[in-house]
């Protein structure tokens, strides 16, 4: 089962650009070889697997809720896999139905959500992974910090322990450290993985597995991907064709890239796009130290809910955006519209048709309607949403980041502007040592706001 790029082939003439493809494919080919691209051998020989289904199993006998504790690269996978393969309503379901614990991801350290998530977690209950590759950024070890307390001061130190997974790098990290000292059950992730192409490493494959996901089938998804992409020609290499045409879209001044799913459970997987996307290409200076400030905004939209919101806009706006549909051919589900009303004008065309029926119809409307006013569009279609068509869409979109990277010629697996926020948010913590105005929490007032 493949998922497929469409896109109009009478507005695709890559000729010109067909010298750089090639030179980006093999600057990607050679790169691998080299061993920094170790996103790519993901899909072939992991050797954590049998360890992460049995610690997975473990957890499922045992607990109750599966929180993960990480931010950007290190939750935002965990949670587009969740969407996708369990979909929006699984803790509601009832346990015997579930396929596994509830899961919860603590990413923002908001104080008010923090603590209405710990509000409804009983320690006993609840196994926490924590997931950082540096080892040390603010907002996860502090959620993980006030998770260890809050379990440390209703259980036992051996309890904790047991409660706590440490998902980080395998060399140089604090919470390595930390893990070494209490005694907490570690996965590592490859140094040469960088943060948001690490999805289907333990980052990801963890709370997957625990949560019913097979993992097996993701990996296989995203090697028969990896497969495919192993060929040069563009039409048989979906995430070197996803590029280029990107890449083209960036020329022509189309600085945006819009990801708009038609299916609730691709949602979040926009969101780990964006991220992808952003910080891979969102560079000053390119590999000559020519500054070029490069990068292509991704913008979330999720179909058919922003049709009434953004569609608009993407219409008859600036034309400074290229829209990748995600089109689902077969919902696992179909709900049958009745006929009740059909007397209605209006309404009569909806009677007895499935709800997949008026999404698709919906998808392709605004498709062709956005074609019409000359806009780009590219769709990439999954027969359906499964481990296998969910694992090819990750490894096509992290080959087509890095393939993107080649053809603007920068890096694609930095991220100085993130660091620097970082260092900046330790600077003005260790500065105020808790005293300043500007950061501390204001008294509440009787009027409020
Ligand atoms: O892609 C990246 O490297 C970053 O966005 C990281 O994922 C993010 O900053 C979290 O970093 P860490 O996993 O070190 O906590």
């Amino acid at each position: 089962m493949d998922i497929r790029l469409d896109y109009d082939r009478s507005k695709t003439d890559l000729s010109e650009i067909m010298h750089e493809l090639e030179h980006a494919f093999s600057r990607i080919l050679r790169k691998r070889n080299q061993g920094y691209l170790g996103f790519m051998d993901l899909v072939s020989h992991q050797e954590d697997i049998e360890r992460i289904k049995e610690k997975s199993e473990w957890i499922r006998d045992r607990f109750d809720n599966f929180v993960v504790i990480g931010i950007g690269g290190s939750s935002l996978g965990n949670a587009a896999l969740h969407e996708a393969l369990n979909g929006k309503y699984y803790n509601d379901k009832p346990k015997s139905v579930r396929n596994g614990p509830k899961f919860y991801v603590l990413d923002n350290p908001d104080p008010e959500s923090v603590g209405d998530l710990l509000d409804i977690l009983e320690p006993e209950k609840t196994v926490f992974n924590v997931i950082t590759k540096s080892g040390s950024t603010s907002e996860t070890m502090s959620n993980f910090m006030i998770v260890y307390d809050w379990l440390y001061k209703s259980l036992p130190g051996k309890a904790v322990a047991e409660r706590i997974i440490a998902t980080t790098d395998a060399n140089n990290s604090i919470l390595l450290d930390i893990a070494r000292e209490k005694g907490l059950d570690t996965f590592y992730i490859p140094e040469n993985v960088g943060g948001r192409f690490s999805i289907l490493s333990p980052v990801g494959l963890l709370s997957a597995c625990t949560c019913g996901i097979d993992i097996d089938g993701l990996l296989m998804g995203a090697g028969d991907m990896a497969e495919r992409c192993s060929n040069f020609y563009p039409e048989d290499n979906p995430a070197l064709m996803d590029a280029a045409v990107h890449y083209m879209m960036m020329k022509t001044g189309r600085n945006i890239s819009v990801l708009m799913p038609y299916a609730d459970r691709l949602r979040y997987l926009s969101d780990w796009y964006a991220q992808l996307w952003a910080e891979s290409l969102g560079k000053k200076s390119d590999n000559d130290e020519k500054v070029v400030h490069t990068g292509q905004t991704p913008v979330k939209a999720l179909g058919t809910i922003d049709q009434h919101s953004q569609v608009q806009l993407y219409a008859e706006g600036p034309d400074d955006k290229i829209i990748t549909f995600l089109r689902v051919e077969r919902f696992r589900r179909d709900m049958a519209i009745p006929g009740r009303f059909s007397g209605y004008k209006n309404l009569a065309m909806l009677a007895e048709r499935g709800l997949s029926e008026l999404m698709n119809a919906e998808q392709a409307a605004t498709e062709d309607a956005l074609s019409e006013f000359g806009r780009p569009i590219l769709t990439i279609v999954f027969p359906e949403i499964n481990e296998e068509t969910v694992g090819q869409f990750i490894y096509m979109q992290e080959l087509k980041a890095a393939y993107c990277g080649e053809l603007l010629n920068i890096n694609a697996f930095n991220q100085p502007g993130v660091e620097l926020g970082k260092v900046l948010t330790r600077k003005y913590m260790m500065e105020t040592g808790g005293n300043s105005e500007r950061f501390k929490n204001q008294p509440s007032t009787k009027d409020g706001i």
